[in-house]
């Protein structure tokens, strides 16, 4: 009678249990002292009722030792819970180095995804099973957040900015994809689904598809068309710096201040070439904003990317 009726989502990612652990955890403690608390209340009622009108307790002076028991038990379990929870969520927010990496674009009302390979999706994310799927999202308009339940994942996807989020599929399926935020009429349907399957059926569905362009080579044709290779020259001694080997490494900025070649600093320097000059070099890069959507960033990005990648190969003799 109650087969479809969940009191939680199926568990399909390796983090599902895990997070579902720490949930009844809580729910546990709650229980508990909600159902202590009640009883409590009900039994000092009957036994310390007052009998008759002369009656006079006794004065009360305090108790140590029950003060210490309820000072140290509830600590001990808040810090388990806080020691509990930043551990999982530390987990959550630093994707395996080995994932495979998805680019998410939501838009109202829709979810568009770009495949390493040059596979494009909307509303459908297709996925091999047991393998870390790290996506990089961002918003062409307003708020939305990803929102895969029986993953036990939630990122809001914000526009001017990225933000990342990862699972590992344990089993083959079908599973529901939503926005979990507000984003204006069609908030309720922008929804879809995440399809993991097996990793032979995952790779004859990679070459079914449209052999398109992979992003790498979209984004080098991005890199040409804007005419970005006119001044980030390969070799480095152009009017900008060289872009190889720029990706992950630490820059030094014209204030002084050092930071890490990200996503977030790579597209914020093709937005707003001007906010984070690297040392060094004029400020006479235009914006690009308007000239390319935030898909064509991501493909320019995996570009960048790529020529790290590159450039260690040729290291090697
Ligand atoms: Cu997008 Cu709600």
């Amino acid at each position: 009678m109650f087969q479809g009726l969940h009191f939680l989502p199926e568990q399909a990612s390796t983090m599902a249990s895990k997070v579902d652990a720490l949930f009844f955890f809580l729910v546990a403690v709650t229980v508990f002292f909600a159902t202590l608390i009640f009883l409590l209340v009900i039994i000092f009622a009957v036994k310390y009722r007052r009998r008759s009108e002369a009656e006079r307790p006794a004065a009360i002076h305090g108790s140590m030792i029950l003060e210490m028991l309820w000072s140290v038990i509830p600590l001990a379990i808040a810090l388990t819970i806080f020691a509990w929870g930043a551990t999982l969520y530390f987990r959550m927010s630093r994707p395996p180095q080995s994932s495979l990496e998805v680019f998410v674009v939501a838009k109202q009302w829709m979810w568009r995804f770009q495949h390493p390979g040059g596979q494009r999706e909307l509303n459908e994310l297709h996925v091999p099973v047991g393998r870390p799927i790290k996506m990089t999202m961002t918003s062409e308009d307003t708020i939305h957040s990803f929102f895969v339940p029986a993953f036990r994942v939630k990122m809001d996807v914000l526009p001017g900015k990225y933000t990342t989020a990862w699972f590992e599929p344990t089993k083959p399926g079908q599973y529901h994809l939503f926005c979990a935020e507000y984003c204006g009429t069609s908030h309720s349907q922008m929804g879809g689904w995440v399809t993991v399957m097996e990793p032979a059926e995952y790779e004859q569905w990679l070459a079914g598809g449209k052999p398109g362009e992979t992003l790498v080579a979209a984004g080098e044709r991005m890199f040409q068309r804007l005419g970005c290779q006119a001044c980030h020259l390969k070799e480095g001694s152009g009017r900008a710096p060289t872009l190889v080997g720029i990706y992950g490494k630490q820059v030094e900025l014209s204030t002084g201040q050092r930071l890490i070649a990200d996503d977030g600093y790579v597209r914020e320097s093709i937005l707003n070439p001007q906010a984070k000059l690297v040392a060094g070099y004029p400020p006479i890069m235009p914006t690009f904003k308007g000239l390319v959507n935030e898909e064509q960033i991501q493909q320019l990005l995996a570009y960048i990317k790529s020529l790290r990648v590159e450039e260690k190969a040729q290291a090697k003799p």
